[in-house]
């Protein structure tokens, strides 16, 4: 079957809009430190919560075609990662003394925040957040779960920051979750 483009939009809403509605997402959404992001500005229109979601969302759209080509991806990992991957840059401006520190340190940061919502955390959703700024930091993330939140953290970040506050991709997520 062959959806219109209206129609497979929709589609791809419900399934992001249900994968957040899981346990191991809404854990991390209703956390003291998801709160707190929904208020901390983050690139020119948005928030660090609403950019988070764009970044869920892009990974997952990602996911959904790389599953029609029978790619193996961890799409628990995949959520986690991206729901927590820019959690430790909330309070920068208390933490950080200058942009250079916050973009090395706040995945570091970030990775406190993931293992104190889930102390079992595995390695691979850990090195996803920690290596999600690559190349601004050295180190490349070690799996696909990894590379696919890199990719959309950048082109989350290029349309918040150039296309203007009604085209961001985590809009239509933020009063959902
Ligand atoms: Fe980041
Ligand atoms: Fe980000």
């Amino acid at each position: 079957m062959v959806l219109s483009k209206e129609s497979s939009s929709v589609l791809f809403h419900l399934l992001i809009v249900n994968e957040l509605k899981k346990e191991y997402a809404q854990k991390i959404i209703t956390s003291q430190y998801f709160i707190n992001a929904r208020s901390q500005a983050h690139h020119p229109n948005t928030t660090v919560a609403s950019h988070t979601l764009g970044v869920v969302a892009v990974s997952l759209r990602l996911f959904y075609a790389l599953e029609k080509l029978r790619i193996n991806i961890d799409k628990e990992a995949l959520t986690k990662a991206a729901l927590c991957h820019d959690l430790g840059i909330v309070g920068r401006y208390d933490k950080f003394k200058n942009d250079f520190i916050c973009c090395q340190r706040h995945p570091v940061d970030s990775v406190s925040v993931a293992k104190s919502i889930f102390p079992d955390i595995d390695k691979k959703t850990i090195d996803c957040i920690k290596n999600h700024m690559f190349p601004l930091t050295p180190i490349p993330p070690c799996c696909i779960e990894g590379i696919l939140i890199n990719f959309a953290d950048k082109y989350c970040t290029f349309i918040e920051t150039f296309l203007g506050k009604n085209t961001y991709p985590g809009k239509s997520y933020i009063d959902e979750v």
